[in-house]
């Protein structure tokens, strides 16, 4: 058959990418090659590759001789657990996986056919960076690729692995994305890399210090999660698929419902210390009233505060925020409400319920917070529940207080289903603090003091007034939260709610 030695000849240098010696380095290193990776992203024999024929088109520096089919990117469409994505995956081992016009065309391709066709989009990072040769078509190239990240952003789920080097400019398009995973000792992403740290600031610090997976998942936030190796990475961009819908016009995939949804749980009702000031784990009671083994935590390294993450519920998906009482007594701070904001707005886009437990002793003083700026932040996340328009189901713990009140779905905020375990305070402060101002001028001792507080708690420091007024819809014991929400979830599963129609809201940046 005429040209079809050319075609197989073509096909089997791309499928070779950088050649042997390419590969071992990239082995050596600990790394997969891109199409290890993709194998193991996809369901077996799912993968359907596009573009395997592309080529640079660059004519300087010698690059005219050095032309591998694929150029440095393989790109196309699988299965992940018999549902639809398209991908790309950077291949280091050609050209060290830098980006030319040619490349960035082969990722502007199937991020439009994605759109088109409705479904996520799956980006392995493993570059360094612009193609040199090249100059700024790269650059162009870049940017093409970050508009279409920001136009798909909301429509179709984007994830970001990063399993390499992704530096300079680059970085912004994960930034972009839904979320990144990170792999540990092998990755790294920064704007400017330490011979220009210490040329500018005179900091020495290493690669894994400045950008590796442990500063971004711990210092910076921009890392949602972190896997020990490539293996892992790909496993874990599977399972967060599985609670994802395929586009905002979806609803999230069902999972398996095998666990009853009438299951109550006695260790609930004395997981709340009777001392108010003493932490719990919230983490174990979001875990006792879910799906089991249903909890995905999200961010997890980063503002510990607060507790966000993906779960289910009799099998329907959820996004969870809960304040950690067990670090900073669950304080909203700058970096909590920045993390639970992103999150809260990612499942408003993708049609996922929000679920709250609440136990927030309020905002963080102090002038760092102040100046940091947390009335900005913190609206963000006030922001983002208010103009959430999917199911909101809210736990009151024990604290709700001031401001984080309002916050934490309220009822003023739109929350369909407010709930108390009769553990809770809410109140605008804690007893002690409100006791000595209302009762300033009566307060002459400690005992004064001891009584007013008494006296506070016994009206606020229960969940009781805000059910009179109907600010929570029922108070019960902890046992039964789970079939209360499971309850509340299957109502609310066909809510409609809608925002005024604008071009776009002006969240407080
Ligand atoms: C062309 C590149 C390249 C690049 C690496 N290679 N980066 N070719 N353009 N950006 C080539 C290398 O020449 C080498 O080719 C092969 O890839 C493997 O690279 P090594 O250096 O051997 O690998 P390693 O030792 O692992 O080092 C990885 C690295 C280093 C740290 C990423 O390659 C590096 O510093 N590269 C340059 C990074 C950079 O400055 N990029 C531009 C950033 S600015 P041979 O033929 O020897 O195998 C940018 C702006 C984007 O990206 C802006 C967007 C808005």
């Amino acid at each position: 058959m005429k040209n079809r030695d050319e075609m197989h000849r073509r096909r089997e240098a791309s499928l070779l990418g950088g050649g042997p010696k390419a590969i071992q380095k990239q082995h050596e290193k600990g790394k997969l090659t891109a199409r290890e990776r993709v194998d193991l992203l996809v369901d077996p024999g799912s993968f359907t590759e596009i573009d395997a024929f592309v080529t640079h088109r660059c004519y300087d520096f010698g690059m005219e001789n050095k032309r591998i089919p694929g150029d440095g990117v393989v790109t196309g469409h699988g299965l992940v657990d018999g549902r639809p994505m398209f991908l790309f995956a950077q291949d280091f081992t050609v050209f060290g996986g830098s980006l030319s016009g040619a490349y960035a065309k082969k990722i502007c391709k199937v991020m439009d056919l994605a759109l088109k066709a409705g479904v996520p989009v799956i980006g392995l990072n493993d570059s360094g960076g612009a193609r040199i040769q090249e100059g700024v078509e790269s650059l162009g190239g870049y940017a093409d690729i970050f508009l279409r990240n920001t136009l798909a952003s909301g429509v179709v789920p984007q994830i970001s692995a990063v399993m390499g080097p992704c530096a300079g400019g680059a970085v912004y398009s994960p930034a972009i994305t839904d979320f990144i995973c990170m792999v540990a000792d092998t990755s790294y992403m920064f704007v400017t890399g330490p011979s220009v740290v210490k040329t500018v600031t005179h900091e020495e610090v290493s690669f894994e210090d400045l950008g590796g997976a442990s500063a971004h998942a711990g210092k910076s936030g921009v890392a949602h999660f972190t896997a020990a190796d490539d293996a892992a990475c790909l496993a874990l961009l599977r399972r967060l698929l599985g609670y994802l819908p395929l586009n905002n016009r979806e609803d999230p995939p069902l999972g398996p419902r095998d666990d009853d949804p009438n299951r109550t749980d006695e260790a609930l009702d004395s997981i709340v210390p009777d001392d108010p000031e003493k932490p719990y784990d919230i983490k174990e009671v979001v875990t006792r009233v879910v799906d089991r083994d249903s909890f995905l935590e999200v961010h997890a390294g980063y503002a510990g505060n607060i507790v966000v993450g993906f779960a289910r519920l009799n099998g329907r998906p959820i996004g969870v925020v809960a304040n950690q009482p067990a670090y900073l007594a669950g304080v909203l701070d700058i970096d909590a409400s920045l993390k639970a904001a992103r999150f809260v707005r990612f499942c408003d886009c993708f049609n996922l319920p929000l679920v709250t437990f609440e136990d927030v002793p309020g905002f963080l003083p102090g002038t760092n917070q102040e100046w940091g700026g947390i009335i900005k932040h913190g609206a963000k996340l006030l922001y983002s529940y208010c103009e959430a328009t999917v199911p909101k189901l809210t736990v009151i713990t024990r604290k709700a207080y001031g401001g984080a009140y309002d916050v934490m779905s309220s009822k003023h905020i739109r929350g369909d289903f407010n709930f108390a375990w009769p553990t809770a305070e809410i109140a605008v402060m804690g007893a002690k603090g409100a006791a000595e101002i209302i009762f300033r001028r009566e307060i002459k001792t400690a005992e004064d003091t001891e009584r007013y507080t008494e006296e506070y708690k016994k009206k606020f420091a229960n969940p009781f007034l805000a059910a009179e007024l109907g600010y929570v819809d029922d108070v019960f014991e902890p046992r039964f939260t789970r079939p209360r929400l499971v309850s509340a979830l299957e109502i609310m599963a066909t809510k409609v709610d809608r925002n005024p129609p604008k071009k776009h809201g002006n969240i407080p940046l």
